[in-house]
C-alpha cells in the first residue's frame, strides 16, 4: 500500500481531487466545474449524474499521476452539505434534480412549521433552525411534489453529496459520517441516531436513509481505478476545513470563505445549545465519540464576486478585486449587503433581497467592488456578536478558502473584528481535513492531533484600525442590513 492520500472535495461549484503526502504537501490537483440550475429565482439545482462523472474524472486523472491504485492509500471525501440527492437503489440513477443547499423552496413550509410552533423542539434535538438551508425541508417538499419518490417505493436512496459519491464508488454501500447527517433536520444531536419524530415531520421515509457512521473508518473500497482503495475519511466541507485549520481544542475557531462563509468554533464533547440564532452542529465524530461546533452560516461569500463578473460585468476576474478595493481610499458611504440567496446566520431570512445602497455620482466601480468586499467582514462582525453573546467569542481567528488569498480582505477582517487573524500559507484546508481524516482512518496517523501536523506555516494579520472607524462602518452596515429585511 501506499502512502499517498486521495481527496474529493465536492464543494458547490466544482469537483475536485487532490492527492497529498502524509507531509501534508499537496502534489496533484485536478478540477471540474459544476453547471448550476436556477429554474427559478430561489431555486438551485445540480444534476447528481454530473456531480458524478465530474468527480469521477477528476480522480480517475490524480490516480493516474499517482502511478496508479497502488500508490494511494485512502480516499477522504468532503463535501457541500445539506444538498440532497434522491436516486434509485436498483439502477444507481437520480430520480429527480439534487436540491442545493443554497435553495430556497422549501421556505413557506418553513414558515407554516415555525408558525405552528415547531422550531423550539426542532431546535433542541437537532441544533439547528427551520431554514430551507437543511435538508429536511427540501426532503419534506421533494417528497410532496416529485410523485417519482414515492412510487420508488423501497428503490429510493436519499442521501447528501458524500453517500451518493460513496454509493457510486463502493457500487451500493450507503452510508453517511455524523458531520452531515448532523445538517439534515434528521439526526438527534445528542443521541447521533435517525430521529422517528424527526423523520415524521418531515415525511422522511427511515428506510431510504443512510447508515450513520464516524468520519475516520473503513467506509468501503471502490475498484473503479483500476486496483482496491478503501474509503477511509469523511466529513461535509466545513467540518473538514475546521480539521485541517487544526481546530482541535474547544474555542478554536475558523471561517471559510468559499461560495458562502462559514464560521465553526470548537465546543467540545457537551451539546452546546445556541440562544443567539446560531448552530449546533457535529465538527467530528470518532469511535461513536462527537465533538460539537457552534456554527455561524452566511449564504453568500465568493458568489457574489462571481456575480459581480457573470451578472454584472463589473470586473473580468476575481483577482481584479483586491486592487480595486485598495484604489479608493474607503467604501464612499457605499454598503452591500450580499443577500442575493436570503439572508443566513444571526438573521435567518430566507425573503431577505440584496442592497446596494449609498449611491451618488460620486460612486464607481471601485466603491461597489469594496462594499462587496467589506460586506465579508461585517457579516463577520454580526457572527462574532452572536458567539459572544453564546459565550464563545473569538480570540483569534484561522482563516481559509478562495476568497482570503485577497490580503486585503484578510486585512479588512482583522481590523473589522479587532482580532489576530491567521491565514495558512496553504488554504485549501478544507481537503487537508479530509487528507488527515483518511490518513486516521487507513492508520498512517494515530490520532487527529499527529495529523494535523499537515497544516503547514500561517501568515498573521493584526488589527491596525482605529475604533472610531469601525464604529463608523459598522452602523453604516447596521442601516443597510437592517433594510433588506422584509
Ligand atoms: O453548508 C454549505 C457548505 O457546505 C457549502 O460549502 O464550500 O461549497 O461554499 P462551499
Amino acid at each position: 500500500m501506499g502512502e499517498i492520500l486521495l481527496v474529493i472535495d465536492e464543494g458547490t461549484t466544482s469537483a475536485r481531487a487532490m492527492l497529498f503526502t502524509p507531509a501534508g504537501d499537496c502534489i496533484a490537483s485536478e478540477s471540474a466545474e459544476l453547471t448550476q440550475h436556477y429554474p427559478a429565482a430561489g431555486l438551485v439545482e445540480h444534476d447528481a449524474a454530473e456531480i458524478w462523472e465530474r468527480t469521477q474524472r477528476c480522480a480517475a486523472a490524480v490516480v493516474e499521476r499517482a502511478g496508479g491504485p497502488d500508490a494511494i492509500a485512502a480516499i477522504g471525501i468532503t463535501n457541500q452539505r445539506e444538498t440532497v440527492v434522491f436516486w434509485d437503489r436498483t439502477t444507481g440513477e437520480p430520480l429527480a434534480p439534487a436540491i442545493v443547499w443554497q435553495d430556497r423552496r422549501s421556505a413557506d413550509l418553513c414558515r407554516t412549521m415555525k408558525e405552528r410552533g415547531d422550531e423550539p423542539g426542532v431546535q433542541a434535538r437537532t441544533g439547528l433552525l427551520l431554514d430551507p438551508y437543511f435538508s429536511g425541508t427540501k426532503i419534506a417538499w421533494a417528497m410532496a411534489n416529485w410523485p417519482q419518490l414515492k412510487e420508488a417505493g423501497e428503490r429510493l436512496a436519499i442521501g447528501t453529496v458524500e453517500s451518493w459519491l460513496v454509493w457510486k464508488l463502493t457500487g451500493g454501500n450507503h452510508v453517511t459520517d455524523a458531520t452531515n447527517a448532523s445538517r439534515t433536520l434528521l439526526m438527534g444531536l445528542g443521541s447521533g441516531g435517525w430521529s422517528d419524530g424527526l423523520l415524521d415531520l418531515f415525511d422522511c421515509p427511515r428506510g431510504a436513509l443512510p447508515e450513520i457512521v464516524d468520519c475516520a473508518g473503513r467506509f468501503g473500497e471502490t475498484t473503479l481505478f483500476g486496483g482496491r482503495i478503501p474509503i477511509c475519511g469523511m466529513a461535509g466541507d466545513q467540518q473538514a476545513a475546521t480539521i485541517g485549520q487544526a481546530c482541535l481544542t474547544p474555542g478554536d475557531t475558523k471561517a471559510t470563505f468559499g461560495t458562502g462563509a462559514f464560521m465553526l468554533t470548537n465546543a467540545g464533547e457537551r451539546q452546546p445549545t445556541s440562544r443567539h440564532r446560531l448552530l449546533s452542529t457535529v465538527l467530528c465524530q470518532l469511535g461513536g465519540r462527537r465533538t460539537y461546533a457552534i456554527e455561524g452560516s452566511v449564504f453568500v461569500a465568493g458568489s457574489v464576486v462571481k456575480w459581480l463578473r457573470d451578472s454584472l460585468g463589473l470586473i473580468a476576474n476575481a483577482g481584479e478585486t483586491e486592487a480595486l478595493a485598495r484604489s479608493v481610499d474607503d467604501n464612499g458611504g457605499v454598503y452591500f449587503v450580499p443577500a442575493l440567496s436570503g439572508l443566513g446566520a444571526p438573521w435567518w431570512e430566507p425573503g431577505a433581497r440584496g442592497s446596494i445602497s449609498g449611491l451618488s455620482l460620486a460612486s464607481g466601480k471601485a466603491h461597489v467592488v469594496r462594499a462587496a468586499l467589506e460586506a465579508m467582514a461585517h457579516q463577520s462582525h454580526d457572527l462574532k456578536t452572536a458567539f459572544a453573546a453564546d459565550g464563545c467569542d473569538w480570540s483569534r481567528l484561522r482563516i481559509d478558502g478562495g476568497m482570503v488569498t485577497n490580503d486585503w480582505i484578510a486585512q479588512d477582517l482583522a481590523d473589522m473584528l479587532d482580532v489576530t487573524v491567521e491565514r495558512p500559507d496553504f488554504t485549501e484546508t478544507t481537503a487537508l481535513g479530509a487528507a488527515m481524516l483518511a490518513g486516521l482512518g487507513c492508520g498512517l496517523f494515530a490520532t487527529l492531533e499527529e495529523a494535523s501536523a499537515m497544516r503547514g506555516r500561517v501568515k498573521i494579520f493584526e488589527p491596525a484600525m482605529t475604533a472610531q472607524a469601525r464604529t463608523a462602518r459598522l452602523s453604516g452596515w447596521q442601516r443597510a442590513v437592517t433594510g433588506v429585511i422584509r
